[in-house]
């Protein structure tokens, strides 16, 4: 088995800036409702930019900080529930963008865990040997995806983009994954954007929104996670002191400071940004991550941690440096 380390992280962000004192002229909402139950002040939405532009500024500053060349990279992987077109996938399209000839690329859907799920395959196939380094993206552009008029859902998503490369090295830097699935939750999130019907079925009436039960979502993140947390550490043999920093799918602040509760840990540990960005789905860790990263110092254990819909949820390990 090889060692991976993570080394090279990028963001993109859309320019608008929609803050909530403007969300409020479109729905019946306010800036003290939407602070007070989320944490979230503003979020960038998608004018001129899409899931693909996105994906590809964030992945070309990925690769120039990890100081590797286009050809290096054997892997692309974009993590999106939002993708421009179905085929050809978001991860083709950033690597002929960025030149990248010697890669196997695909998309992977796992919402909010996007992410997680997308560094478990990447790092699983280099610690194989099946590649040397891999480009893991994820992306979306949410605001196209939710019904402006649904004050339930409209204030949290939001769009960008975040990437990181992982690569094969002599020391192991990713200690491991706890990734989980629970298809008996599959409808408290859900997103029905494609076609429905072809010339020998009567079309239907589908919601092409997006669809949230949030109060449940919210316990099922609140439990979940904590839990998922504490699995993943004690496979690995490390302890919660141990932990120098969390950084958590930035859906809402409340969320966060539960879980930082559950788990008996100061909120100090925590990083968070969805004050500004609002739930990016499977681009917030990433985004979160290189926000984060002069917080970090050579050595330090920081546990990421995804949760949506699905339901999926997963965290990983893993050492800085
Ligand atoms: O990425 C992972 C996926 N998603 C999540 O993590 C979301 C998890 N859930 C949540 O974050 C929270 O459930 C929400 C932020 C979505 C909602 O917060 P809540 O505290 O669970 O509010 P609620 O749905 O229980 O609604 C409370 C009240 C309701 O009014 P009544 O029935 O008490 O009169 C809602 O109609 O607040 C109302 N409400 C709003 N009021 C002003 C709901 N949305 C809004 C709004 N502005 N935007």
């Amino acid at each position: 088995m090889y060692g991976v380390r993570l080394d090279g992280l990028g963001k993109s962000i859309p320019n608008l800036d929609i803050t909530n004192e403007y969300l409020a002229t479109m729905v019946e909402t306010s800036d003290e409702w939407i602070q007070t139950r989320t944490g979230i002040k503003s979020r960038r939405i998608a004018v001129e930019e899409s899931t693909t532009s996105l994906a590809i500024n964030a992945a070309k500053q990925a690769l120039e900080n990890s100081g590797l060349e286009p050809k290096d990279i054997e892997l692309v992987i974009v993590a999106t529930v939002s993708p421009d077109m179905a085929m050809p996938s978001t991860a083709c399209v950033v690597a002929e963008n960025l030149q990248i000839e010697n890669a196997i690329c695909f998309d992977l859907t796992a919402a909010c865990s996007g992410f997680i799920y997308a560094s478990e395959v990447a790092t699983s196939f280099i610690k194989l040997g099946n590649y040397k380094n891999a480009l893991v993206i994820g992306a979306e552009v949410l605001s196209k995806m939710v019904d402006w008029q649904d004050r339930g859902t409209c204030i949290l998503f939001a769009d960008g983009a975040g990437a990181a490369i992982y690569k094969r090295s002599d020391e192991n830097n990713i200690i491991g994954f706890s990734n989980k699935s629970d298809g008996k939750g599959s409808q408290l999130i859900r997103l029905a954007n494609i076609p429905h019907s072809n010339s020998f079925s009567k079309a239907e009436e589908v919601e092409r929104h997006i669809q949230m039960d949030g109060q449940a979502v919210y316990k099922f993140a609140t439990t979940a996670v904590p839990k998922n947390i504490i699995e993943l550490l004690e496979k690995e043999n490390y302890r919660l002191e141990d932990v120098d920093w969390f950084v958590l799918h930035q859906a809402n602040a409340r969320i966060i400071d539960s879980v930082a509760k559950r788990l008996k840990v100061s909120l100090d540990k925590f990083f968070m940004n969805v004050s500004e960005y609002g739930n990016t789905s499977a681009a917030s860790i990433p985004i979160a991550l290189y926000d984060a990263k002069h917080l970090f110092k050579k050595g330090d254990k920081i546990i990421l941690s995804g949760f949506g819909a699905g339901l999926t949820w997963g965290s990983m390990l893993l050492i800085w440096g």
